[in-house]
C-alpha cells in the first residue's frame, strides 16, 4: 500500500479546509479505503470533530494530530504511507508556515477550498504562490480550487466565480454549497452520509468531489 496524499490548504481560516478533509475522509472510508486524516492545524479541529463521535459510531477514519512536527511533517506523514490508501492533511490557515510548506512537498493533490467572495479570494493569493513554489520540487503535485459555501443564485457569487476562473489554479467541477448539515456534522462527529435523506444534496456533492479527486489521482 502506498497512500495517495491529499493536502487541504488555504491561508484563509474558515474557508472549509477541515470540512473538505473530514467529508472526503468519510466518503473514502465508505468506499472501503483505509484513510488517515492528519490534523496539521494547532487548533485541532479535525481531532475534536472525530472525538465528538459516539462510542457506538466512531468516526470512520483514523485522525492524528501532527502539528507539532512543524517543518518535518512530511517525514511523519511518509511513515504512515504504507499503512493507508489515502492520507488527507488538514492544514493550518497559513500559506507560508513550515507545516503547510512541508505538507506540499509530499502531496499528490492540493485542494484549496475557497468561498467565492472578494475578501476570501484576496486572502488566498499566497497559497497559489506556495503551491507554485512546491511544484518546482514536487513534480507530481496537482492542485484544484474547491468552491465552498457556494450560493450560485447571487450576482456576487457569479462575479466571484468569474474572477476565480483566472486565479491560476484550476477549479474542481464539483462544488460544496452552503448547507446547515455541514455545520451539524462536526458537532456529532459524523459526515453528511450519516444524516440520511435530508442530506441527499450534500451527500451528492461530496461524492462528486471524491469521484473527481479519484480520477485525478488515478
Ligand atoms: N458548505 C458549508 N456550508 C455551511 N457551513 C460550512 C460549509 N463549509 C464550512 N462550513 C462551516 O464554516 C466554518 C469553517 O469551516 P472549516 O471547515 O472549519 O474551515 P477551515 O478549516 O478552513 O478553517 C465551520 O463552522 C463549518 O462548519
Ligand atoms: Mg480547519
Amino acid at each position: 500500500m502506498k497512500a495517495k496524499i491529499i493536502a487541504v490548504v488555504n491561508q484563509k481560516g474558515g474557508a472549509g479546509k477541515t470540512t473538505v478533509a473530514m467529508q472526503m475522509a468519510g466518503s473514502l472510508c465508505r468506499r472501503g479505503y483505509k484513510v488517515m486524516v492528519v490534523d496539521a492545524d494547532a487548533q485541532g479541529t479535525s481531532m475534536r470533530w472525530a472525538a465528538s463521535a459516539s462510542d457506538k459510531k466512531p468516526f470512520p477514519a483514523t485522525v492524528v494530530g501532527l502539528n507539532a512536527a512543524q517543518g518535518k511533517l512530511h517525514r511523519e506523514v511518509r511513515k504512515f504511507a504504507g499503512d493507508y490508501q489515502f492520507i488527507i492533511i488538514d492544514a493550518p490557515p497559513a500559506a507560508d508556515s513550515p507545516v503547510t510548506l512541508s505538507a506540499l512537498t509530499v502531496t499528490d493533490l492540493a485542494l484549496v477550498p475557497i468561498i467565492p467572495s472578494p475578501p476570501d479570494m484576496w486572502a488566498s493569493i499566497g497559497i497559489k504562490r506556495a503551491i507554485d513554489d512546491a511544484s518546482e520540487f514536487n513534480e507530481k503535485l496537482q492542485s484544484r480550487l474547491v468552491i465552498n459555501q457556494c450560493q450560485p443564485n447571487t450576482s456576487l457569487a457569479r462575479d466571484a466565480l468569474d474572477l476565480l476562473s483566472d486565479f491560476g489554479i484550476a477549479m474542481a467541477k464539483s462544488r460544496l454549497h452552503q448547507r446547515t448539515v455541514y455545520r451539524q456534522c462536526a458537532a456529532f462527529g459524523q459526515t453528511v452520509h450519516d444524516f440520511g435523506g435530508k442530506a441527499a444534496p450534500a451527500i451528492r456533492e461530496v461524492e462528486d468531489l471524491v469521484d473527481e479527486v479519484m480520477a485525478l489521482l488515478d
